[in-house]
């Protein structure tokens, strides 16, 4: 029912020729937008010339956006000079934007209006640290952060909102959540959207998981029945381990 969503984030990776050789490589390999919609997300500035190269299969987003329209905020992008570039999805709410760049749920939650007001498709970051999974506490953290992030927003924005579950100890440290712990703690979040709006929003929205998915772990991901594929960092960054997971993700025809 939910179709499946690779998304690659290249963080603070690849200048524009690397980019656009990447992009080169991969149009043609990916599998048709009917079986799994495949992302990257780019530094802004090579945004448009990725945009305009893009093939049928492949759509582009933004690892991040500013809350307002417009005004005095110095070396901030808007979300409509995303939608004027093409961009189709943004990424809200990163761990390493609300770690590095103290995010909080209340600017995470502006974002997404910000970014529905645009008709920019978001990807909603969620996820807990260490310290918080060894308490106990996951759950109720991750919870706490959807019905933060979700306030106001109307069902048929959660519908087409994209989560990506990211549990900050496995974001480029090598330890995957095992697929079972990726799986339940999705349930959760899906449970709590369902408690928020209710099971036939919550059947639409797409969660993916995130942190350290690379080839040799996505079928077991993709398989559990919550998991709608992945956000992808380190493993995105080279075209043949990318379309790997992208193949992996599509349904088999
Ligand atoms: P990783 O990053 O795949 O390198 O762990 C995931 C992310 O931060 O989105």
């Amino acid at each position: 029912m939910r179709k499946p969503m690779i998304a690659g984030n290249w963080k603070m990776n690849k200048n524009r020729d690397e980019a656009l050789q990447f992009i080169y490589n991969v149009n043609q390999e990916v599998p048709g937008k009917e079986f799994v919609d495949t992302v990257i997300a780019s530094q802004d500035p090579v945004l448009r010339d990725l945009v305009k190269r893009q093939g049928d299969n492949l759509r582009i987003a933004a690892q991040n956006m500013h809350e307002k329209t417009e005004g005095a905020f110095t070396g901030e992008t808007s979300a409509e000079l995303l939608e004027n570039l093409g961009v189709a999805y943004v990424i809200i709410g990163h761990s390493e934007r609300r770690a590095y760049y103290n995010e909080s749920d209340a600017s995470v939650n502006k974002k997404l209006h910000q970014a529905f007001r645009y008709g920019l498709t978001p990807i909603l970051c969620v996820g807990e640290s260490l310290e918080t999974r060894e308490a106990g506490e996951t759950d109720m953290f991750v919870k706490g952060q959807i019905k933060e992030a979700l306030k106001g927003l109307g069902s048929e924005q959660v519908k087409e909102l994209v989560i990506a579950y990211e549990p900050i100890w496995a974001i480029g440290t090598g330890k995957t959540a095992s697929a079972d712990q990726a799986n339940e703690t999705i349930g959760v979040i899906r449970e709590s959207v369902s408690a928020l709006y209710d099971a036939s929003v919550s059947d639409m929205t797409r969660i993916l998981y995130g942190g350290s998915v690379k080839p040799a772990n996505i079928d077991e991901l993709i398989a559990k029945e919550d998991i709608d594929g992945a956000l992808v960092g380190g493993a995105s960054l080279d075209p043949k381990s990318f379309l790997t997971l992208v193949e992996a993700a599509a349904p088999k025809k």
